[in-house]
């Protein structure tokens, strides 16, 4: 797809437009958090965004996707910004001293890796809700989707029901409504 100005191309790749609409809420010295750091991409982006001045917390349950975003971070500079961890996003709560100001869930499993290594509805629907409460005022926390794939659906279901069953937020969704296939979609749920 092109913008019509300029002939410009549109990135509309769901991880893509989460996490530019995470970094456009985003300024230099916030506090960021990307609850499934992966191969880093995110983190990268976030910790660029948030600059010298700003922190993030990178999680993730496995030892590859902490050594990738590693990597990714050093060569551009970016590891005195960053905190990785690995372990369990469900504990992301006790890493926190101060609110965030935005928080990204990027569900699923490794790209490139191992594919039984997915993130699981009742923890992850868990580990939303703490991060949530940990947001701070008109702090943004994104989440996105992967219905493609069994535990995907699963969490998609269980995810669903809760973030449209939420009060006292603004929610929004960004998905694409004529794909045959399942596709990945994002919720975002902003502190109000
Ligand atoms: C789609 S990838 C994330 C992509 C990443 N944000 C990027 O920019 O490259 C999902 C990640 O979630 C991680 N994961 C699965 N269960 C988790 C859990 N309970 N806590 C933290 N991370 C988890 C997987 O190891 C995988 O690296």
């Amino acid at each position: 797809m092109r913008s019509m100005e300029a002939n410009k191309p549109v990135a509309t790749d769901t991880a893509e437009v989460a996490k530019r609409l995470v970094c456009d809420h985003l300024k230099a010295g916030d506090l960021a958090v990307d609850a499934t750091c992966g191969n880093g991409w995110d983190t990268q982006a976030l910790a660029e965004t948030v600059g010298p001045e700003g922190h993030v917390l990178a999680i993730d349950i496995q030892a590859d996707a902490i050594d990738a975003t590693r990597e990714r971070l050093h060569a551009h500079q970016y590891l005195e910004r960053v905190s990785l961890i690995q372990e369990s996003h469900v504990h992301l709560a006790d890493r926190l001293t101060e609110k965030p100001q935005a928080i990204m869930f990027n569900l699923g499993y490794l790209p490139g890796g191992d594919p039984s290594i997915t993130t699981h509805c009742e923890e992850t629907l868990q580990a939303i809700q703490r991060a949530l409460a940990c947001l701070s005022k008109n702090g943004l926390l994104s989440i996105v989707v992967y219905p493609g794939h069994d535990e995907g659906a699963k969490e998609a279901h269980v995810i669903d029901a809760w973030v449209t069953g939420l009060e006292d937020f603004r929610i929004f969704s960004y998905r694409r409504i004529n794909s045959r296939a399942p596709a990945p979609y994002a919720w975002f749920i902003q502190q109000g």
